[in-house]
């Protein structure tokens, strides 16, 4: 299966951590060692290539990881990187410990700085989708995403006990970039009344005429969730209070969705692509970025697989609709 032209990889994690990183660093390292590879972890992401800074890996240095949240490795969003002496400095990391290609895990970013090696470079890069915001394409879910769902659930089901016993409105905030999509899908599983989402405009009539007509007929509590990238927490709490007179607090749930230990379908997936991109790298596949659809491993080039949309929007606003 060697391919002779692949004697040492390096492994590398950028942009915002999430968890599974780590599960997918050991699936990468185990399997590089398997395959008689020799393994580096880059720390900090492109900045740790333009810093030079690189520990070799073997087996038991990612021993115990399967179960930890963030990244043994450390991740940063390498500013430098962005720029031609700072990629310049980077290749030469990469030549001088005589690495002949690189797993990225990491997001959309991560994933621009994985092609440019590649189509500028013409360095191997391989792409594995880290991030909890589910936003890339050529895969049904991203690592962390699931266990970020999990968290802000756990959190607000908490919210839920005061906001009934205080009988008041809480605006909920998560994180998700630019993307709605953790909002929607948080705003369903913990059966919120109303979701704020980026991709549409927020219609605070609407929204403050079901408080109301809620409230008469003896709703005492509402949870409202909101997508970072549209409506801030604290201007619709506010908005709602000044519309309604109804008192309204707001939550920002932030980092706090980044970190714990990665549930399974996370390590699942963490697993199977780390183990994926080694196969491919071996295969000679090269400036891909790797995924899961409906189970399946699904490999598209690293640049068709940055930003995507989710379509999954009007199906849940209508069933959030429906049962609130
Ligand atoms: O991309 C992951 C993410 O957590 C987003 O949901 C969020 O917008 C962003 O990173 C926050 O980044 P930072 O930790 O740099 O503030």
């Amino acid at each position: 299966m060697k391919n002779s032209k692949i004697n040492k990889i390096g492994v590398l994690c950028s942009g915002g951590d999430g968890p599974g990183m780590n599960a997918a660093v050991r699936a990468v390292v185990r399997a590089a060692c398997f395959n008689g590879l020799k393994v580096e972890g880059v720390m900090r992401g492109y900045q740790g290539l333009i810093d030079n800074d690189l520990i070799d890996m073997g087996p038991r240095s990612v021993s115990n990881i399967i179960s930890r949240g963030g990244t043994i490795l450390k991740t940063a969003r390498s500013k430098d990187f962005r720029t031609q002496e700072g990629q310049a400095k980077a290749m030469a990391t990469l030549k001088k410990h005589k690495i002949d290609g690189l797993v990225v895990i990491g997001g959309d970013g991560s994933y621009l700085g994985a092609s440019t090696l590649y189509e500028k470079w013409r360095f191997p890069t391989i792409g594995i989708p880290g991030t909890i915001d589910n936003d890339l394409f050529g895969t049904d879910q991203t690592i962390g995403c699931h266990t970020a769902i999990n968290t802000a659930l756990d959190a607000i089901d908490k919210v839920r006990d005061t906001a009934q016993s205080m009988e008041r409105v809480f605006v909920i905030e998560v994180m998700g970039n630019r993307s709605g999509y953790m909002a929607m899908e948080v705003a369903l599983a913990a059966g919120a009344e109303d979701v704020i989402v980026p991709e549409f405009k927020p219609n605070y009539k609407q929204l403050c005429d079901n408080i109301q007509a809620g409230n008469k007929k003896g709703k005492i509590s509402w949870i409202i969730i909101t997508a970072e990238g549209g409506a801030k927490a604290d201007v619709v709490a506010q908005t709602i209070t000044n519309m309604t007179g109804v008192e309204t607090r707001s939550v920002v749930l932030g980092h706090v969705m980044r970190g714990g230990t990665p549930c399974g379908a996370d390590r699942l997936l963490s697993t199977r692509l780390g183990v994926a991109a080694v196969e491919e790298m071996l295969k000679g596949n090269f400036g891909v970025a790797l995924g899961v659809i409906r189970d399946k491993l699904n490999v598209i080039p690293l640049a068709q697989a940055r930003k995507r949309d989710n379509d999954i929007y009007q199906e849940r606003l209508r069933l959030i609709e429906m049962l609130r």
